[in-house]
């Protein structure tokens, strides 16, 4: 669905991510991503700067701060970034 964020993407599949803010600042929505990079929307200026934070890999996005504009994505969700 393109323009969708992965928070809803992944939330419409039943995948449990965490998220606290939705703004893109407690970084607990943190994915990788595996192939389709270019399909998202450019990194903002607060999700950098949270990423920096982290010090989170290069292939790491805010699921909430991330849109999927055209195509196909894969991701990895690290467990951390999972509900309990
Ligand atoms: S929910 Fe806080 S960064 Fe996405």
């Amino acid at each position: 669905m393109p323009d969708s964020s992965l928070l809803s993407l992944l939330k419409g599949k039943r995948v449990p991510v965490a998220t606290s803010c939705g703004l893109g600042s407690c970084g607990s929505d943190m994915v990788l991503v595996l192939n389709g990079a270019e399909n998202l929307t450019p990194i903002g200026t607060t999700e950098a700067r949270t990423l920096a934070e982290m010090e989170a890999p290069a292939n790491a996005r805010l699921a909430c701060m991330a849109r999927l504009t055209d195509g196909d994505i894969e991701l990895e969700v690290p467990e951390d970034s999972l509900q309990v």
